[in-house]
């Protein structure tokens, strides 16, 4: 059994931090799964850390659903969310539900996230009523990067603040589950956690919030193309592969790869007969 968004809502009455992570494939959910992360996050940050786009903008429907497909396989007991890219929820109340429909039916995941606060509350609410759980996701909005001007803090005057405590409350009111804060001042991050009765999950908001979401690519070291600063290493895999690789293409280049360990033989007579017909000319 999958874990279920009332024991995600529980985790929060019971004071107890709730752990979430994002995967991409089917080897890694498998791993964070077996590890008993019980929130996986099919994120649009597929885009900048396994398709190499600068943001999340370029993500369509169709890479959401091939990674989604893979994360569902690999899991058994995580609760899988999967990202409603860029403009897909925006247009129309139909369109968000026909995509958020298909992350379910098509990709398999239990829920959607999407961005926003007051400005997409009405979306969120249907799509609930419609019996799709949904996770918000307020403060720095990276599909809205061209508009908020680069990767900042979000919340930081006392208007921006209010702003960000009312698209909290909108998003619960609408019927999420919880809702991720990312980028937001700590105090400001543990003032909105103690105001809803949804779990908050920050990203570089503080440790006040019920949960805490990262990205794998960067808390196991692989994508380094930019650290941010609210993540933290637990490994250098980056370093690990680039090690490997290295010496497989050293092995490869003297010879010393494959040996008798990674081939497979056969029956000499057989061998010894091809090449006796190759030199009689049979062959
Ligand atoms: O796309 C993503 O990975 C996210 C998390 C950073 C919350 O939205």
């Amino acid at each position: 059994m999958r874990t279920s968004i009332n024991q995600i809502k529980k985790m929060k009455q019971k004071g107890e931090k709730i752990v979430m992570l994002t995967a991409y494939d089917y080897t890694t959910a498998k791993i964070i799964d077996q590890v008993g992360i019980p929130l996986i996050l099919v994120g649009d940050s597929l885009g900048n850390v396994v398709l190499g786009y600068e943001s999340t903008i370029p993500v369509t429907m169709e890479d959401m659903l091939h990674h989604i497909k893979a994360v569902v396989r690999g899991s058994k007991t995580a609760l899988v969310i999967g990202d409603l890219p860029f403009m897909t929820y925006h247009i129309s109340i139909e369109d968000a539900l026909y995509n958020s429909t298909r992350l379910i039916q098509e990709g398999g995941a239990q829920a959607v996230k999407l961005e926003g606060g007051v400005n997409i509350a009405d979306k969120v609410r249907n799509i609930v009523e419609c019996g799709i759980p949904v996770m918000g996701h307020i403060g720095l909005t990276p599909q809205s990067i061209n508009q908020l001007g680069g990767f900042k803090i979000q919340g930081k005057n006392l208007e921006a603040a209010q702003k960000l405590l009312d698209d909290a409350r909108a998003i619960e009111s609408a019927g999420a589950f919880a809702v991720v804060l990312e980028m937001v001042p700590a105090p400001l991050a543990t003032l909105i956690s103690q105001s809803i009765d949804i779990p908050t999950i920050g990203i570089g908001a503080g440790a006040g919030c019920d949960g805490q979401v990262q990205v794998i690519s960067d808390i196991i070291g692989l994508f380094t193309d930019f650290i941010p600063k609210h993540t933290k290493h637990y490994a250098k895999i980056a370093d690990i592969m680039s090690t490997a690789i290295t010496e497989y293409y050293n092995d490869v280049k003297s010879g010393n790869f494959p040996n008798a360990t990674q081939s497979f033989p056969m029956e000499q007579s057989v061998i010894a007969e091809l090449k006796k017909q190759q030199s009689d000319g049979t062959n």
